[in-house]
């Protein structure tokens, strides 16, 4: 898709069912290279992304298939292949899950360096310690990691980083940690949701992951993984962005097949701003009223305010009267859009990891 047109003033009404997260689709995705026989998932949402994450996996020699609108089934083919060039990688910055994986089962793994969105700088060292804990060897040549294992053992490690912890340096650490020999303990994991949900994958795969959801993981190794079929969680970050476009329209809009406790810290800013959320075990229905308050916000890491979420809320918030500030401490480079709104006509300035909001007088 090269142009979206957008045709504003109405306000959106209705109800909407969320797709499956994108987010733990990828990392889950990429975990079936370490699992012998089939995978069979749910609730795939079918985004450009994740096809570019069939395309890797498919070029490492397994065989994916859409069994229906939303159901992949992946299972591996004759060769077992551990390169992943550039060209692969280079539109989706989560190919770098299938290090963890590939490493685990195929014990070797040369993968080009990431891609992905341009929100700053996205290093990969945490999960290149992870692994070296390990016992894997790496080296970075020419723009590709180069990592190999013989047998991986269970390690002491800390994940966290300047940043707080890695959501994908954890999935490829826990993942890598599942078939390593004896137990992992590791520190400073990551906590959102899509990262238990690849826990909980792995557990049901047959793997023994404990303290999913909490910032230490204890992962007993295992000999094997076993076929297994899973559903995908809600997108979090889509369910976001359908309540605060309510509001930006000030609609109302009932939004189906959600995990209202993943989305606590966005409905309790929401309810700040004046819009009324209300949610009962898989729904949540928003109603905005013509007023709203301004409220700024820092992105954090889970149960923070999702940095996948921050430019949402300054969209909505330009059309708040008064002033709010939207900051980001995971990714404090993240405001390139503000030059977006500028142009259409909002009053931002720039501050230290974010930007100051004079919302529509
Ligand atoms: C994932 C999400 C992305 C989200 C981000 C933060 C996927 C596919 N993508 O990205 O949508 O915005 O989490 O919630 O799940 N860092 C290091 N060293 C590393 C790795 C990361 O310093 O080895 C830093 C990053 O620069 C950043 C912070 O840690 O400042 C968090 O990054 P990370 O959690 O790794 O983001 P991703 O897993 O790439």
């Amino acid at each position: 898709m090269d142009q979206l047109s957008l045709w504003g003033g109405n306000p959106l009404q209705g109800q909407v069912a969320v797709s499956g997260a994108k987010n733990a689709a990828l990392p889950i995705m990429a975990a079936a290279l370490a699992i012998p026989g089939e995978t069979r998932l749910e609730r795939i949402p079918h985004l450009r992304d994740i096809v570019s994450m069939q395309g890797i996996l498919e070029h490492l020699g397994m065989r994916v298939n859409w069994s229906g609108p939303h159901s992949l089934a992946i299972e591996h083919g004759s060769q077992d292949a551990f390169r992943v060039d550039y060209e692969l990688m280079r539109t989706i910055r989560a190919g770098v899950c299938v290090l963890g994986p590939l490493l685990a089962r195929r014990k070797q793994a040369c993968v080009s360096l990431p891609g992905g969105c341009n929100i700053g700088h996205r290093p990969i060292d945490l999960h290149l310690q992870g692994l070296a804990a390990l016992g894997a060897e790496i080296r970075i040549e020419h723009g590709y990691v180069w990592a190999s294992a013989g047998q991986l053992r269970g390690a002491d490690i800390d994940l966290t980083g300047p940043r707080g912890s890695s959501v994908t340096g954890t999935c490829n650490v826990m993942t890598a940690a599942c078939l390593a020999l004896g137990r992992t303990v590791l520190r400073g994991a990551a906590l959102e949701p899509e990262v238990v949900d690849l826990g909980n994958f792995l557990n049901r795969a047959g793997a023994r992951i404990q303290g999913l959801g909490t910032s230490e993981l204890l992962i007993d190794g295992v000999k094997e993984l076993q076929s297994v079929e899973y559903e995908i969680i809600p997108d979090r970050i889509e369910a976001a962005t359908w309540m605060i476009a309510a509001a930006a329209t000030r609609g109302s809009l009932e939004l189906l097949n959600v995990q209202p406790e993943h989305l606590k810290f966005v409905i309790e800013l929401l309810q700040r701003a004046g819009v009324n959320v209300s949610s009962a075990s898989n729904r949540i229905a928003v109603h905005c009223p013509q007023e709203l308050a301004p409220v700024s916000v820092v992105a954090e890491p889970y149960p923070g305010f999702p940095t996948d979420v921050q430019a949402q809320w300054a969209a909505l918030m330009t059309t708040v009267q008064g002033q709010s500030e939207v900051r980001d401490r995971v990714f404090p480079d993240r405001f390139i859009y503000a030059a977006e709104l500028m142009r259409m006509g909002a009053r931002i300035e720039k501050i230290p990891d974010g930007i100051r909001i004079q919302g529509v007088e």
